[in-house]
């Protein structure tokens, strides 16, 4: 696949897995995280969003040609992907974070396009 696709399909997974979690933030908040319609579509779209993500992570460092050891923005784009990929378990456990999850998850998206962009280290 070439570098703009690449690059498309992991903004896909960015929406993915942002509108996802705005919604599992709410059905926690409200108390409806077990309402069988939603959690399976949320639950769904986070998971499909955190692997497209992932995978094409990866394809846009190959087409870029980065290489092991990879530089330190990389690293912390993957310590984002992690903190996304708990972030789900997180608002149903304790829906009192949900006003932190929030705002934490744009925050956080922000970090990662700043340091995908910029890439200042
Ligand atoms: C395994 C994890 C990840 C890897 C390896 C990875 C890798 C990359 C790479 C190589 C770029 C391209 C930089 C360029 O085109 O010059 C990029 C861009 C970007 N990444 Fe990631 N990424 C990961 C996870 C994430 C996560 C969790 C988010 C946010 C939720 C994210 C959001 C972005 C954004 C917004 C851009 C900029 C896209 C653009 O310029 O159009 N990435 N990422």
């Amino acid at each position: 696949m070439s570098y703009p696709v690449y690059k498309v399909l992991h903004l896909i997974g960015v929406f993915m897995v942002l509108l996802s979690l705005g919604g599992l933030i709410v059905l926690s908040a409200v108390g409806q995280s077990s309402n069988a319609r939603w959690k399976k579509l949320t639950a769904m779209t986070n998971g499909i969003g955190l692997v497209l993500l992932f995978i094409t992570g990866f394809g846009l460092l190959a087409r870029l040609k980065i290489q092991w050891p990879w530089p330190g923005w990389v690293l912390f784009m993957v310590l984002i992907w992690m903190v996304f990929a708990s972030l789900m378990v997180v608002s149903n456990r304790v829906p009192k974070s949900a006003g932190y999850l929030w705002w934490g998850s744009l925050v956080l998206a922000g970090v990662a396009a700043y340091l995908g962009n910029l890439k200042p280290f």
